[in-house]
């Protein structure tokens, strides 16, 4: 079988199966350099195994466990020989029957032959050192390699990959370079392109933009070159598995309680909402907390470019763009989208991002009885995210009169939630305004809440309260009513002007 090596032999090549004429499986670095065979000179221990004199190495699944913890610094010398273990062992194992494993025993027989390799290369190292080479191979042969131990930790909100040495993340709202490096640019791209085969697509210089999807659920992109110049660049958005609820919002006082209690009103009493805000900035995560609120009875259709929503309804379709395939065809587009919702009968309709064309459709959909319907859009100010709204309706042909689509702009939106990520990384609802009416061809809107910053601490953290703006009673309040909310809204109302 695979893993047998006979115990008086030191070579493994003699005890594993031979390498197969045919490329690797996927699953493997296909960019292996010429190889540098494990000498068949080099002295070899008694025991081929130095398991021996080492203490019992940890279980592949405790070994993941550590290295997720932490990103080890890794000397040149380390990954010098890293490089050269790595090409010995790509050597030496039948890939073709290493891909019939399952991860566990992969990994095992990895670890096997890897130790095997270290004691006849005769390799000096420490046991800590020796367990990140192993963990660092297995990530390389089985998974995403280098990306793995970012890719464990629940703490980084995004990975940004500059080419093959250069690697940020973004924890706590903050960016910061890490000492991940990848072997080269090709060991990269041959990531990416693992990544991106999981969901049928495929990067390279012909086709080198792609979006795709981790199975956790984690969005992702990457531009190769020539488009990307400094080497193939991969975004990756970590998927949160406990995705933030309005009680964890409130914590981290990204809104006051009060405030929360009027979103509540507001996606429970079916306003149509628009989540504006700059990138990163927390509008999906504010879009999912606010169908928390969708009552258990709607039927709930959602359009995204890459399903990220988690709503927690029993009555939900999820629906995806998709991207035209090899040959350019086969686009679905979120307009496609969009508008065979309005044949599924939907209660509401909510557009993970708004991007174009589509914003006619959602706002016709908003305004012919899918009240309740909301989306994303970019954009810096609640004013810029209606012009945008406008603009998008425009550049998708639709040949109506400036006032026109002002008009069904206030027709359909009641809400736009402005959110933004603050110079000290914290993220906070900063305003909440209501969509008015027309004055002129002005479209008019109102603060309901506003969030001022007062100061700064000592650390630079933003001191700041959210803010009513003095409205008694906002527009939506006859909707509050017709849902039997009015009592809890005035209420939240009032405290918002006690918080203040
Ligand atoms: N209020 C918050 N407090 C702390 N972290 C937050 C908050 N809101 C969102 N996050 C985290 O910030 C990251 C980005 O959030 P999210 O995906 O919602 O942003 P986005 O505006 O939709 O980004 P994009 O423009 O890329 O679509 C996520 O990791 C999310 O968990
Ligand atoms: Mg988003």
């Amino acid at each position: 079988m695979f893993g047998k090596r006979t115990a008086s032999s030191g070579e493994p090549s003699q005890s594993v199966p031979t390498k197969p004429a045919a490329p690797a499986v996927a699953a493997t670095e296909a960019v292996a350099p010429p190889v540098p065979k494990p000498r068949a000179a080099a002295p070899l221990p008694p025991k081929p195994k130095p398991k021996a004199k080492a203490p019992e190495p940890p279980s592949p699944a405790k070994a993941k466990v550590k290295s997720s913890a932490r990103i080890e610094e890794r000397s040149e010398e380390f990954y010098r020989t890293k490089t050269d273990v790595f090409n010995a062992l790509i050597d030496t194992i039948d890939l073709s029957q290493l891909a019939q494993l399952d991860q566990e025993s992969a990994r095992e027989e990895i670890r096997d032959i890897v130790i095997e390799i270290i004691s006849i290369k005769n390799v000096v190292m420490s046991i800590a050192e020796q367990e990140t080479l192993l963990e660092d191979i297995c990530n390389d042969v089985l998974g995403y390699g280098p990306l793995e131990p970012l890719l464990a930790r629940d703490d980084i909100a995004d990975i940004m990959i500059n080419g093959a040495n250069t690697t940020y993340i973004e924890v706590n709202g903050k960016i910061e370079r890490t000492n991940i490096r990848f072997r080269d640019n090709g060991q990269l791209m041959n990531i990416c392109q693992r990544i991106v085969s999981q969901v049928g697509r495929r990067v390279d210089e012909s086709s080198p933009i792609c979006d795709a999807r981790l199975a956790d659920g984690s969005r992702v992109n990457v531009i190769a070159p020539p488009l990307a110049i400094d080497g193939p660049t991969l975004t990756i958005r970590k998927f949160k598995k406990d995705k933030l609820t309005i009680k964890n919002l409130v914590e981290f006082n990204s809104i006051s309680p009060a405030g929360a209690e009027i979103l509540r009103v507001i996606g429970t009493a079916r306003c149509n909402v628009l989540i504006s805000g700059g990138t990163g900035s927390g509008k999906t995560t504010l879009l999912n907390c606010l169908t928390a609120f969708i009552q258990p009875g709607e039927r709930v259709i959602t359009c995204e470019d890459a399903a990220e929503l988690q709503l927690q309804q029993p009555h939900v379709v999820r629906l995806e763009t998709r991207p035209p395939n090899l040959e350019g065809s086969g686009k679905v587009t979120m307009t496609d989208l969009v508008k065979n919702c309005l044949r599924m009968r939907p209660d509401r309709i909510i557009v993970g991002e708004v991007r174009g064309p589509e914003a006619f459709d959602l706002l016709q959909a908003m305004n012919t009885g899918h009240d309740g319907s909301m989306g994303t859009l970019h954009a810096n100010s609640p004013r810029e995210a209606l012009s945008r709204v406008e603009s998008m309706i425009t550049m998708g042909g639709f040949s109506l009169p400036q006032r026109t689509i002002r008009e069904m702009i206030v027709g359909s939106i009641d809400v736009v939630v402005q959110a933004s990520r603050l110079r000290d990384g914290s993220r906070k609802i900063v305003s909440v305004s209501e969509v008015m009416g027309l004055e002129g061809d002005v479209i008019v809107t109102q603060d309901v809440l506003r969030y001022e910053i007062d100061g700064e601490d000592e650390n630079g953290k933003l001191i700041g309260r959210h803010r009513g703006t003095g409205v008694g009673r906002p527009r939506f309040w006859e909707r509050a009513k017709y849902y039997n909310l009015e009592g809890d809204l005035a209420k939240a109302i009032d405290d918002l002007e006690a918080e203040g």
